[in-house]
């Protein structure tokens, strides 16, 4: 049994994610609290060995940490106000989901109430809660990260410390959430088009993995060293090629009646850095298209 089963834990909701978060602690054999506003979701940790709190008071003093996983920070805010005296000296790590300035307003009064705060972003699935690979963000005090490292690890094995900023999580996890977005808004896209031809997702599925596997995703390390260098010289491809294979795409769309404003959304942007003198440069460069003066 090592230390990490010694810490008491609270987990302050219980929706999918906190309630696989709370699952990972009760694996552990943590002795482990929980409360939830409709508290019907605590039924299956009851009967696995959590106890359900009657209130956020009471939930909160039953342990030094007390993990929370809400919909939003107004939700968690509202949830806390009048459990000043029982948050006091309490640790506090939150992974409930917002805005970098939502995570510095929750750190700033957790100070001022002598919480020791955490701020997190969980960037898994429910399902990848407990796991090595499982990745979590967290931001603020480096100190009171590595006291917890151990026990935030049964949450996820990838829980990395970005800086003291408590609003770098967020961040981070915004920042991987436009990936996602757009990767994904890609992908389905480009299945609407090759449907539009007659072929089915599953036949150009397989081509979308090993394109992202092989082309995309090796390509990243190059353009961030471009991009921190500002040096977007390229022996790849250049924007002016780029300019002409996506007006391939948007006349495709057009002809075969598929929606084009994914597509011009890109072509603009492509357009815009080509128009300004930038047709030599990699696709890399499209960095500057979106800082906004
Ligand atoms: N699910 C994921 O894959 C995932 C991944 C990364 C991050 N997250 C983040 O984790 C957080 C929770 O997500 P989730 O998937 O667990 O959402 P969820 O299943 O919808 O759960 C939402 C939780 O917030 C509680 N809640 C909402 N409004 C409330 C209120 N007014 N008063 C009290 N409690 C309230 C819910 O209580 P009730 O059960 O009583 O409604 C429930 O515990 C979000 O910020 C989300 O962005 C989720």
């Amino acid at each position: 049994m090592s230390d990490t089963n010694q810490v008491p834990v609270t987990v302050l909701g219980l929706g999918m994610m906190g309630a696989a978060l709370a699952s990972a602690f009760v694996k552990n054999g943590n002795r482990t609290t929980v409360w939830n506003r409709s508290t019907e979701k605590a039924d299956a940790l009851v009967q696995q060995g959590a106890v359900l709190a009657p209130d956020v008071k009471d939930a909160i003093a039953a342990s030094p940490v007390v993990v929370a996983c809400v919909s939003t920070y107004d939700v968690l805010t509202e949830l806390l106000s009048g459990a000043e005296d029982e948050l006091r000296g309490k640790v506090v790590v939150n992974l409930t989901s917002g805005t970098p300035d939502e995570a510095r307003s929750f750190a700033a009064r957790a100070e001022e109430i002598g919480v020791r705060y955490l701020d997190g972003a969980v960037m898994a699935v429910p399902q990848l809660i407990g796991l090595e690979h499982a990745l979590v963000f967290y931001a603020g005090s480096r100190e009171l990260f590595a006291e917890h490292e151990e026990l935030l690890k049964l949450l996820a094995g990838n829980s990395v410390h970005l800086g003291t900023d408590a609003g770098v999580a967020m961040i981070y996890d915004l920042g991987l959430l436009s990936l996602l977005w757009s990767t994904l808004a890609g992908y389905t896209h480009a299945v609407a088009l090759v449907q539009a031809a007659g072929a089915s997702a599953e036949a150009f599925t397989p081509f979308a993995s090993t394109w992202l596997e092989h082309v995309i995703s090796p390509a990243l390390p190059q353009s961030a060293k471009e991009i921190d260098a500002g040096d977007f010289a390229t022996e790849v491809a250049s924007l002016d090629t780029n300019k002409a294979a996506i007006a391939h795409l948007v006349a495709t769309n057009r002809q075969l009646g598929v929606e084009n404003d994914f597509t011009a959304a890109i072509q603009a942007l492509i357009e815009r850095r080509v128009g300004q003198g930038f047709g030599a440069h990699s696709i890399a460069s499209l960095v500057e298209a979106f800082k906004k003066s």
